[in-house]
């Protein structure tokens, strides 16, 4: 069977060919997702190739996504495939974080280490690899940071024109900069990002603009590489579960997809659970998952947290995500805007770091094992989503005490580490030492 286009809603799921451009089925409105035949080689041919990869000089062997193209094969033609040697992230260790989260030992497996700084160049290189196969001249995102900053180096690097909308005032610095320094269009709306996916929709269509949000199947595919490439470095072995934030739901849903499908294909007989952590002041798949008909996500209309990154009231993918977690016999949880600040700083004191909507993580972890729903011998991989570098002026803030809510509540700096002005006086500096370190 080739790689085709096929309706997610199980009353529907049409099938369309997979060079049409479709965010959504055209039948029923529904999500849509790539779909493959069974690839000719076994799991175990497979995994033994990708090994071989990594010894390779070869631009798409490097590539952490295109180093598994047998599981995303998408592409006739892999000339059209963008690279900027995006994965190849690695898994880290964090001792510190593991006791304050409850476990006896805790993994982060880090995407903040790509070309880009966030888990978003997984999904880019897939995305903007098609756009280039449709033969697309430019292509556009809403993003509250992370995707225009990816969207517009691996458009740029392929010669697509970027045009990014961003929610005015509502970005970090270190994001728009890469926009900017990447040639992207960018575009600030005075609107939230729920409110601008709309306009940008509408937009691109009148336009004849290649859509590169999380909706289009494509990144979803990259994405899902995430999974493939965490379980090769554990040599297969299945973690009991796996955290990530939750935003738009676009990685819960392709690592829910990646699990299944590297599961139906026999290269892991079990799914670990996936642990979805969301910010309490912007929660709509939480309260979905806690209520009585799962029917419909009541979307939260003003959303708030100082974790941009998964500030999003009305998550396009929560149709994928409520199907994957619960297949995965997974969890929503929801933290506080002190409880992310908090465990942020621990990542950070594990020599690690991260951008708050990661830290999301570990908060969540600590309350999971608090409340007894995951044990502390679980083996856990938390997914650390984006760059330490992606908002430093947080980091700043809650380190020298001044860090507020979005409704100027307070964050408490209990894990504070504010530089100190000490005069020009080597006995002053020695004395000052000696007391604190
Ligand atoms: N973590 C980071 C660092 C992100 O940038 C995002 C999403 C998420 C988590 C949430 O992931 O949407 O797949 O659930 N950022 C988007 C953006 C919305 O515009 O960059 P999700």
């Amino acid at each position: 069977m080739p790689a085709e286009l096929a309706c997610f809603e199980e009353r529907c799921r049409a099938r369309f060919p997979i060079t049409e451009v479709l965010y959504n089925c055209p039948h029923c409105g529904g999500l849509l997702e790539a779909v493959y035949g069974k690839p000719a080689q076994s799991a175990e041919e497979l995994k033994k190739l990708w090994r071989e990869r990594r010894m390779s000089n070869a631009p798409l062997d490097q590539s952490g996504v295109w180093r598994y193209r047998e599981f995303i094969p998408f592409l006739d033609d892999l000339s059209h495939a963008v690279t900027l040697r995006e994965g190849c992230t690695p898994l880290l260790p964090g001792r510190l974080a593991a006791e304050y989260g409850g476990l006896d030992a805790l993994v982060f497996k880090h995407q903040g280490f790509n070309p880009t700084g966030s888990f978003k160049d997984n999904g880019m290189t897939c995305g903007a690899s098609q756009a280039m196969r449709l033969g697309m001249k430019r292509v556009a995102c809403v993003s509250t940071g992370n995707t225009s900053a990816s969207m517009a180096a691996y458009a740029s690097s392929a010669g697509l024109q970027p045009v990014i909308f961003i929610p005015h005032g509502n970005i970090s610095f270190g994001k728009l900069a890469q926009a900017l320094e990447y040639g992207a269009k960018t575009i600030q709306v005075d609107a939230n990002f729920d409110q601008i996916l709309a306009l940008v929709r509408e937009v691109a269509e009148r336009l004849g603009i290649y859509l590169l949000n999380s909706i289009n199947p494509f990144r979803i595919e990259g994405q899902k590489t995430i999974m493939a490439e965490m379980l090769d470095q554990r040599d297969w072995k299945v973690p009991d579960w796996v955290v990530l934030p939750g935003g738009n739901l676009g990685n819960t849903s392709a690592f829910g997809k990646g699990l299944r499908e590297l599961k139906a294909l026999g290269f892991i007989d079990r799914l670990p659970r996936l642990a979805v952590i969301q910010a309490e002041g912007s929660a709509p798949f939480y309260d979905l998952m806690h209520s009585a008909d799962r029917s419909h996500l009541t979307p939260v209309g003003h959303p708030e947290t100082l974790a941009t990154a998964i500030k999003i009231g009305d998550p396009v993918s929560w149709p994928k995500a409520l199907f994957e977690v619960t297949t995965s016999e997974g969890v929503v949880e929801k933290v506080t805007e002190q409880e992310i600040a908090d465990a942020k700083a621990v990542i950070g004191r594990c020599g690690i770091g991260c951008e708050p909507a990661s830290a999301a993580t570990l908060a969540g972890i600590r309350k999971l094992t608090a409340s007894g729903e995951m044990r502390a011998d679980s083996d856990v991989v938390a997914i650390l989503t984006g760059n330490v570098l992606k908002d430093s002026s947080y980091i700043h803030e809650y380190h020298t005490g001044v860090l507020t809510t979005g409704s100027g509540m307070p964050i408490v700096a209990s894990l504070g580490n504010p530089p100190v002005v000490l005069c020009n006086d080597s006995a002053i500096i020695a004395d000052y030492l000696r007391v604190t370190v």
